[in-house]
């Protein structure tokens, strides 16, 4: 068997610890702020080389809070990758502004600056870097058009914790970032969580005042906010599990490197283009075939879990037809067929990796013969 996730697996890789951490947690009762949230909150910035980072609740929210913050024109348009998950989209539609998809590269997955280019109008004020799967887009690309249409950047970090672009961590490359602690991901709370990462003092003091109410102190108010914190006891897990992420993550390059050796050459076999100058944390392994429905049969025949990130690019959705944006970005729109993501995680051991390469060449070599 060998498991797309195994978060029971990591729990008990760090049973002792975890265990004193929420054992303390408890017993001291901070439950909300207080040290646990302001511990992780300096290790995390310090860990992703930033000046602020902001606990929130969740992943969404801190999009959601982090477009907020940044006070732009109500109504502007804000480009979005047309492959995400929905958050980074939603979050900018209820935040009172407007969606417009721009394309991916067929290489990488990622946001395709080119495409974001033709996208620029008179109402455009931000773009959404979302760094996918794990791999940082093409943040120079990006930061050009930025300043030369001043742009705002936000980062969407929820799948890329660690990751690097040309030696600088993700999350300070843009003007405001966001992280997801779902539990799956790289660095994964035990429930929902999230964070806003900036080096930018006024920007990080906003989104603390959004997420809490809008005050700066007990029942001073000074603005309507919102409740958005992170939690006590997932601060004091996330603080436990980050001491681990860089080892984590090395791993799961360990895991990309025997795939991506493994299936190189392939026929109907598409590998993600990774790129030089950067470490992909590889939150997820996302491989392209025409015969995903055949393939995830014949895995799991073997005992070997599957995923599909995601099915339906951003434009198809129904919640998008408004938009009219669905032939508008054919690489998204017509790879959404053919991704599948094979299992990707520190639970896994290079033989894992190796059985997962031996069945899907097993599933070629029968393809071929039937052809
Ligand atoms: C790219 C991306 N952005 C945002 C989010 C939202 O995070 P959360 O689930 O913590 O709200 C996710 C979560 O899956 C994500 O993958």
């Amino acid at each position: 068997m060998v498991k797309f996730l195994d978060l029971h697996h990591q729990y008990l890789s760090i049973k002792s610890e975890i265990d004193k951490a929420i054992a303390d947690t408890i017993s001291n009762t901070s439950f909300i702020g207080g040290s646990a949230v302001t511990e992780f909150e300096h290790a995390f910035a310090a860990y992703q080389q930033a000046a602020h980072c902001v606990g929130v609740a969740n992943g969404t929210d801190a999009l959601e809070i982090a477009i907020e913050a940044l006070a732009l024109p109500s109504g502007s348009e804000i480009i979005v990758p047309a492959n995400s998950f929905i958050s980074s989209s939603e979050a900018v539609t209820r935040s009172g502004h407007r969606v417009v998809f721009a394309d991916i590269d067929p290489g990488t997955y990622l946001i395709d600056p080119s495409d974001v280019k033709r996208r620029l109008g008179p109402n455009t004020r931000a773009i959404i870097a979302v760094h996918l799967y794990g791999q940082p887009c093409d943040m120079d690309s990006l930061r050009e058009l930025a300043n030369a249409h001043s742009l705002a950047i936000i980062e969407d970090c929820a799948q890329a914790h660690g990751a690097e672009y040309k030696g600088r961590r993700v999350g300070t490359l843009g003007d405001i970032s966001t992280f997801s602690f779902y539990p799956g991901k790289n660095l994964g709370a035990y429930g929902d969580a999230g964070a806003i990462v900036t080096n930018d003092t006024q920007l990080a003091l906003r989104c603390r005042m959004i997420a809490n109410h809008g005050r700066v102190e007990k029942y001073n108010h000074i603005m309507e906010g919102r409740n958005s914190r992170l939690d006590g006891l997932q601060a004091a897990i996330l603080s436990v599990k980050l001491r681990h992420l860089d080892k984590w993550i090395d791993r799961r390059n360990e895991i990309a490197q025997v795939y991506l050796e493994g299936l190189a050459g392939l026929p109907d076999t598409h590998l993600p283009f990774v790129q030089t100058d950067v470490r992909h944390s590889f939150h997820l392994f996302v491989i392209r075939t025409p015969y995903r429905a055949e393939l995830i049969k014949h895995l799991t025949e073997h005992g070997i879990e599957t995923g599909i990130h995601y099915p339906i690019a951003l434009p198809k959705l129904k919640a998008y037809e408004y938009l009219g944006q669905r032939d508008d970005c054919p690489n998204a729109c017509t790879m959404d067929d053919q991704v599948l993501s094979i299992p990707m995680g520190e639970h896994l051991q290079p033989e894992h990796a190796e059985a997962v390469v031996m069945y899907i060449k097993q599933f070629n070599e029968q393809l071929l013969s039937l052809k």
